[in-house]
């Protein structure tokens, strides 16, 4: 959810007001995506380099986290979503944790649309902690074994990875798992991100075929 930053100062205003709309446009996006009957949505929040930005920033942030749980989650389990968080959220404050636990527990039962949110988040980070775990316990290192221990696990690996705010890089998203994910690119600042981009990117999904590294199938 790329651009918020790029948005405000658009419009003279602070980072943070960026911020704010950025969380209008999660929630349209969530909409939209149970309306195409989206059934898994992974959405990157802040990952383990944003610590690196201004305090100030960085507090905004958490408490806008803290904030829009505390107001949504009752909405979210109204509207069938199930929450999970992914990511090391060593670093977070008890009252995150707190409202984050609270809305997984509340949710936990839901089906309609699967809601992840990556926080404190690195694709490298989930790949090393997967690594670890099986090194601690002496187990052989596979493929398979790491799948199995990445904070993602029992989430199918996502099909299609949209970047709004024009750059063309994954930023230590999900590496592992979007080996073979296809790759949306487009310029729309995250707040301005709507109903008609989303449905531009399904559409671009829907033209793609999807080889796995085999040959087409009429070949
Ligand atoms: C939002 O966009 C991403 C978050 C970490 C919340 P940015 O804050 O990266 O906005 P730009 O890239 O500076 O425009
Ligand atoms: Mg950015």
């Amino acid at each position: 959810m790329d651009g918020n930053g790029r948005w405000a100062s658009q419009r003279g205003e602070p980072r943070t007001f960026g911020h704010r709309a950025g969380v209008r446009a999660a929630r349209r996006v969530l909409r939209c995506a149970h309306k195409h009957r989206v059934e898994y949505l992974t959405v990157f929040a802040f990952s383990q380099e944003n610590w690196r930005r201004p305090a100030q920033e960085v507090s905004l942030l958490m408490q806008l986290f803290i904030r829009t749980l505390a107001r949504e989650t009752t909405a979210l389990h109204r509207n069938g979503v199930r929450l999970r968080f992914i990511g090391d959220h060593s670093e977070f404050s008890d009252v995150l944790r707190r409202e984050m636990d609270r809305a997984v527990e509340v949710t936990r039962h839901n089906a309609e649309l699967k809601l992840n949110v990556a926080v404190g988040y690195g694709g490298q980070w989930d790949i090393v902690q997967s690594a670890q775990r099986l090194a601690a316990r002496g187990e052989e290192i596979t493929a398979e074994a790491i799948e199995n221990g990445l904070d993602t696990h029992g989430l199918p690996a996502p099909d299609l990875l949209i970047r709004t705010g024009g750059e063309k890089r994954i930023s230590n998203f999900l590496l592992w798992q979007l080996a073979y994910t296809e790759l949306y690119f487009c310029d729309t600042l995250w707040p301005d991100f709507d109903d008609r981009d989303f449905s531009a990117a399904l559409s671009w999904y829907a033209t793609r075929q999807r080889r796995f590294g085999r040959v087409p199938e009429s070949a």
